[in-house]
């Protein structure tokens, strides 16, 4: 059976170069950084899914049962013509939630990475044989266009897993005033918004125990070691993640508990001990400070749903 995918390649840059230019200028900075966009190679893509399933990792499992008690409310809202655009991977169970509530007859799953891109949605194509299945390679903090067909049926872009947290409020900000450009007058937004709740809990998600959320973050360093020419060494760094509460965001670092040098393309940098390499920020809101990010991005609040704990919060908003 052959199982169609349209694929459309938005891409404006190879991801390779960007890596070596993102660690190289990242690296050299007075506070060393990299973007966490680069987490998600496919060794990374799979810890990540593994992170999803920890018993401490409470969005994925509580964004799931939001969205199963919500999805014909979601699918009535969305109205019948409905097309799904779905920004991340298409690999969940969460947009099936919404596929079998809504039957739409388009999805269009947005992803920066190919790979996981292609494998995830080719699994939904042969598990919905009535749906026309589209992929697009594309970074979503960068402009970016809706194939043909998707502008004139009020698209639902569906930004799940609080990755919105994963930028700073000014990105936030621009990626949510893409998707208001991207999107037709009508057009919907349903975003996953994790909540700012007790700092123990937080914290105990970022720091799983078996390990897996460590790994994840070291496996930064394994890619920079394998696609660029460099001596890193991933065992020579450790994991560390907390809740930054001033700035309202968890905080991943990978630190060096000895002095060290390592090379990068021939470049050489010196951490000292406890020095840190910032990796990742995840930031918190509150129903109402999201709502007025979102405002000041053009979009009008529609509906909210949470959890009976308050954890998480899923969004529904329009584009005026
Ligand atoms: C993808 N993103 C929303 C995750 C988060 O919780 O910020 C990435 C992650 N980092 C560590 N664990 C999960």
């Amino acid at each position: 059976m052959a199982l169609a995918v349209r694929f459309h390649d938005q891409r404006q840059c190879e991801a390779g170069a960007s890596l070596r230019d993102e660690a190289l200028a990242g690296f050299a900075a007075k506070t060393k950084q990299i973007s966490p966009k680069f987490f998600y190679d496919r060794r990374g893509s799979e810890l990540f899914e593994q992170i999803c399933k920890q018993p401490e990792y409470y969005p994925t499992r509580t964004e799931e049962l939001i969205l199963s008690r919500a999805a014909n409310d979601i699918a009535e809202i969305a109205g019948q013509d409905a097309n799904l655009v779905e920004l991340g991977s298409g690999a969940s169970r969460k947009v099936r939630l919404l596929l079998e509530a809504m039957h739409p007859a388009s999805y269009l799953g947005i992803d920066i990475s190919e790979d996981f891109l292609l494998s995830s949605t080719r699994r939904l194509a042969a598990d919905y044989p009535w749906l026309e299945v589209h992929a697009s390679c594309a970074d979503f903090s960068l402009p970016m266009t809706l194939p043909d067909g998707f502008d004139g049926a009020h698209p639902l872009a569906f930004f799940p897993g609080s990755s919105i947290g994963n930028f700073s409020p000014e990105q936030a900000l621009a990626v949510l005033r893409n998707l208001h450009e991207l999107l037709p007058a009508q057009g919907g937004l349903l975003v996953g918004v994790d909540l700012v709740k007790d700092k123990d809990l937080l914290e105990a998600a970022y720091n799983d125990e078996a390990g897996v959320t460590a790994a994840f973050n070291l496996n930064l360093l394994q890619r920079i070691r394998q696609e660029l020419d460099s001596d890193i060494d991933p065992d020579r760094f450790i994991h560390h993640a907390f809740f930054n509460e001033a700035e309202s965001r968890i905080e991943m670092h990978l630190i060096s508990p000895q002095a060290q040098d390592v090379t990068i393309e021939g470049r050489r940098f010196h951490f000292e001990r406890g020095e840190s390499l910032h990796t990742e920020n995840s930031y918190k809101y509150t129903p109402a400070s999201f709502r007025d990010l979102a405002g000041s991005a053009g979009f009008k609040a529609v509906a909210m749903w949470t959890d009976p704990r308050e954890l998480f919060s899923v969004h529904y908003l329009q584009r005026d």
